[in-house]
């Protein structure tokens, strides 16, 4: 996610605005600038690439100024380059900006002001709030950037500096952080504390539809309407690498915490709860296209291909289209049956796996349409591809994946059901209950991530034994391989995800009382038959920790442990067994000890086949 840094006071803002940048290094970013004000007007300064580039452009002549901001770009609208870099100016070069968050009717906004004779330079969203801001500016900045915030949906930090008012630092947010930092005769502001720790840990944390005018002297804040908003300062206790992980011990913590605000991010825009149609823009098929696939061939390497599992479920499901999955690296040894008719969903964080990227090219080259599931703006995946479906979970940064498998199940689930609006596989009511069940998932997934006691108590009874079995059924068989993988992953021990139909084939010889076996017990129809594999764990002496859903008490009967998750559709039911596991491999790792972020021999991103 994009990074912002802020400065007003005595010094020199520059270096101050590319240390604190330089801070905010690990949210990931493709480009960098800043912008500073003196008595020239504003010195902008940006360049694609890592700060080494934007450093490099300062060299020679650094631009002065007491007030200035600075950003770090994860591209979202418009690929990684020069133009979209931030800042983003408006017609007059008098209003300069920089914007974390993604504005959902921008394209809306651009049109009104495209006609209102207002001239963009960027294919950026934030572009927008420069002239959107520009258009109601009429010598009182904090009342322009308080209208243009009330004009924008979706998600915005925002922060503004204009000529005509030399003194003042203005921010707005929703959903996107921001914090003040409170100095002497200085004051800062970012999008996390990282960014100033070194010269304050007195912070104000501005609250949603909040608006803050900053100057040296102090902070003002209101809601969007002008009215005085009271806010107490807070100190931080956090060292330097702790404030970079908000406060949590690892990435991956702070990752699965993230879920929730990710799955928002990746639903804003294209499912809402007044509108009884869903919208996939970026997919860029037409509904007669749409109409005539009659097969899906989807491809992806590791959690990636666990959520196709689960994808091949949900898009059968409502659409009745035959959906094939493959491991990338499997694809093309086995000259797929490909048309024009034929669809092929790529799916992948990082849009760069190689396997992945070649068995894109091997689908398209047979004649298929592609589209791309990534987290990656202007990533290869991305490029190639003939339509492009974002996951906004921000950067992913521990190695083991958490809000990118989740927010990748998030587009498939929109896929599915935007498909089964087309082709009109579902009744309208279904549609709607369906919807609503979507909009509820991420406000479900933060009921889990309020109280997770018991995936600490398994985790901590369980981390010596020798193994790790994940059973489950139906769509659900995706959890058990992608809990599987995430305890092999970071905590080195043996774990296997099997179909609990399969267990009498074979796994069942490895259970004794050294081996733990999770089950998954949301779904309704192998309800029963999930409780037969259970009795079967048991009478082999094995334990069991069951995940089931909240009002089932009878499970307790069964297994030795329950974790409990809140009620959801069946097919979204994988969206929130995820978050216990990841949970549950998380400390059973803690427990353990190895390096959790980044563990023994892999990488984040594997370019080679
Ligand atoms: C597991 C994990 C990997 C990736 C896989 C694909 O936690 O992160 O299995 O899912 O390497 O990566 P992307 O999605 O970038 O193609």
């Amino acid at each position: 996610m994009c990074g912002i840094v802020g400065y007003i006071g005595e010094q020199e803002a520059c270096q101050i605005l590319v240390d604190g940048l330089k801070k905010l290094e690990y949210r990931g970013y493709d480009s960098a600038g800043v912008a500073l004000l003196n008595e020239n007007g504003i010195d902008v300064r940006k360049s694609v690439g890592k700060l080494k580039a934007l450093e490099c452009a300062l060299e020679n002549c650094v631009p002065r100024g007491h007030l200035g901001i600075g950003h770090t770009r994860w591209a979202t609208h418009g690929r990684p380059s020069d133009e979209n870099a931030h800042p983003h100016s408006d017609c007059t070069g008098k209003l300069t900006v920089v914007h974390n968050g993604i504005i959902e009717n921008y394209m809306a906004l651009k049109e009104r002001l495209v006609s209102e004779g207002h001239e963009f330079k960027s294919e950026t969203d934030t572009e927008v709030a420069a002239h959107l801001v520009e258009s109601y500016y009429n010598g009182d900045l904090a009342e322009a950037v308080r209208k243009a915030a009330r004009d924008m949906e979706g998600s915005f930090a925002l922060v503004i500096i204009a000529t005509d008012e030399p003194d003042k630092i203005v921010a707005a947010r929703r959903h996107s952080p921001l914090v003040i930092g409170l100095g002497k005769g200085e004051n800062y502001l970012a999008s996390d504390v990282a960014a100033f720790l070194k010269h304050t840990r007195k912070v104000l944390f501005a609250d949603d539809d909040t608006l803050a005018v900053i100057t040296r002297d102090g902070v003002t804040l209101t809601d969007l309407n002008g009215n005085v908003v009271e806010k107490a300062a807070q100190t931080i206790e956090w060292d330097a690498a702790m404030a970079e992980r908000g406060g949590y011990e690892h990435f991956m913590l702070k990752e699965i915490h993230e879920q929730p605000r990710a799955l928002r991010e990746t639903m804003r825009g294209r499912l809402a709860p007044d509108k009884d149609f869903i919208e996939l823009p970026g997919i860029n098929l037409t509904e007669d296209e749409i109409k005539k696939i009659d097969r899906i061939i989807m491809i992806a390497c590791g959690t990636a291909y666990h959520a196709s599992m689960a994808g091949k479920y949900a898009i059968e499901q409502l659409c009745r289209i035959p959906v094939e999955i493959d491991v990338a690296s499997e694809l093309r040894y086995r000259d797929p049956i490909v048309d024009d008719r034929t669809l092929g969903i790529v799916i992948s964080q990082s849009g760069e796996t190689l396997d992945t990227v070649v068995g894109l090219r091997e689908v398209k080259e047979k004649g298929a349409k592609i589209v791309a599931i990534t987290n990656v703006v202007g990533s290869m995946a991305a490029r190639e591809s003939d339509g492009v479906l974002y996951t906004y979970a921000g950067p992913e940064i521990a190695v083991a994946s958490t809000k990118a498998y989740t927010t990748q199940l998030m587009v498939l689930y929109l896929i599915a059901m935007y498909f089964a609006q087309v082709r009109g596989t579902i009744s309208p009511q279904r549609a709607a209950e369906l919807r609503q069940a979507l909009w509820d998932l991420p406000q479900l997934a933060e009921v889990i991530l309020n109280d997770y006691q018991s995936v600490i108590a398994a985790a901590d009874r369980y981390y010596c034994f020798n193994g790790f079995l994940y059973m489950a059924r139906g769509i659900n068989l995706a959890s058990a391989l992608e809990g599987a993988l995430k305890i092999k992953e970071i905590s080195y021990m043996h774990a296997e995800g099997y179909a609990a139909g399969e267990m009498k084939h074979g796994p069942i010889a490895m259970i004794d009382p050294t081996f733990v076996t999770v089950a998954v017990t949301v779904q309704s129809k192998t309800y029963d038959k999930m409780l037969g594999n259970i009795r079967e764990v048991k009478a082999r002496a094995g334990e069991v920790i069951a995940i089931a859903y909240n009002g089932d008490t009878g499970i307790k009967d069964y297994a030795d442990r329950v974790i409990y998750i809140p009620q959801t559709e069946e097919i979204f039911s994988p969206a929130l067994v995820a978050i216990p596991l990841q949970l549950m491999a998380y400390f059973v790792a803690h427990n353990r000890g190895p390096a959790i972020d980044q563990p023994r021999n892999l990488a984040k991103t594997v370019t080679v086949e």
